[in-house]
């Protein structure tokens, strides 16, 4: 049966990547890993390292693409363009961690369409993207997203720090940002994923309505998501804990991903 497995090739050793290969170590995502790639070597040593059942080498980006079924992309926005072409040009499935760099290259979401490559996007660390997919087939009227955040967490923001918001005196809820996802990407492309796959699930980029909110009664990320359509209106709120691995990057994303990968390798699909 082994050769029958997908072959999954991992494009960043950071957190989010580690959690998925090591749910590949322990048997959980029925895939072979067939290799990973980091610009920084040390994280892949430091992720083998932790591994007991798999042994997967390192290779550059286009070798393991080229090779691979599925590539799985957990790097960085600016890694996205590089990746999406090379899986076009080798027409391999791919599946992008980074949403706000996928926001910024839709051109090649038609590439991939036309050569019929299959590109994931997980929910990552938001919930309600099951309910607001439904509704889109009926029609969507509004969708906004409330992100609340410590404001320790937005510190060392440039949009902030142009605007002469100094973080460490925020004492009340504070609104620091609100306009269209795709304003939000660029003024916080480190912290606003769940804008960018929000808004290309539902009404897009310049429609979604987003508000970022400085919260000092909060230790970790709050994400609201209100859509209104034919269907009625729902609210859905997600609060995260941090990963284990990586405090600015919430535990659910990776699960999210663990979970999108098993339901492309496995017959039982249940949730929208
Ligand atoms: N979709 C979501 O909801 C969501 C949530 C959290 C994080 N993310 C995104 O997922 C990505 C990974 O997050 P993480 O927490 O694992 O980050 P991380 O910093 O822990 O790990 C990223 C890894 O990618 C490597 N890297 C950076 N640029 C690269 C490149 N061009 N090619 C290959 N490797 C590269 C780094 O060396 C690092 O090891 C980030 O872009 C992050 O913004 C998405």
């Amino acid at each position: 049966m082994e050769n029958k497995k997908k072959k999954l090739g991992m494009i960043g050793c950071g957190a989010i990547g580690t959690e998925i290969v090591h749910a590949i170590d322990r048997g959980d995502i029925n895939v072979t890993l067939y290799g990973c790639f980091d610009i920084d070597k040390n994280k892949f040593d430091a992720l083998t390292a932790g591994l007991k059942n798999i042994k997967p080498q390192f290779m550059q980006a286009e070798e393991l693409i080229k090779n691979c079924d599925i590539a799985v992309e957990c790097a960085h926005k600016d890694a996205v363009k590089n990746i999406f072409q090379l899986a076009v040009k080798y027409e391999r499935d791919i599946m992008f961690l980074s949403a706000g760099g996928v926001l910024e290259n839709l051109d090649l979401i038609e590439q991939a369409k036309a050569k019929m490559i299959n590109v994931y996007v997980p929910s990552g660390a938001v919930v309600g993207l099951d309910g607001l997919d439904a509704a889109k087939y009926q029609g969507l009227h509004k969708v906004t997203l409330i992100t609340r955040k410590p404001p320790r967490a937005l510190k060392g923001v440039k949009y902030l720090i142009d605007k002469g918001i100094d973080v460490d005196a925020i004492k009340a809820e504070t609104v620091v940002f609100e306009g269209n996802a795709l304003d939000a990407v660029k003024a916080f492309p480190q912290n606003i994923n769940v804008a960018a796959t929000l808004s290309m699930a539902g009404v897009g980029p310049e429609l979604t309505h987003v508000r970022i909110v400085a919260d000092p009664f909060i230790t970790n990320n709050i994400h609201e998501i209100l859509v209104e359509g034919e269907f009625g209106r729902f609210r859905a709120i997600t609060e995260n804990l941090p990963s284990p691995s990586n405090p600015k990057t919430s535990f659910l994303t990776s699960l999210s991903a663990i979970v999108m990968l098993k339901k492309i390798v496995e017959p039982i699909h249940i949730g929208t």
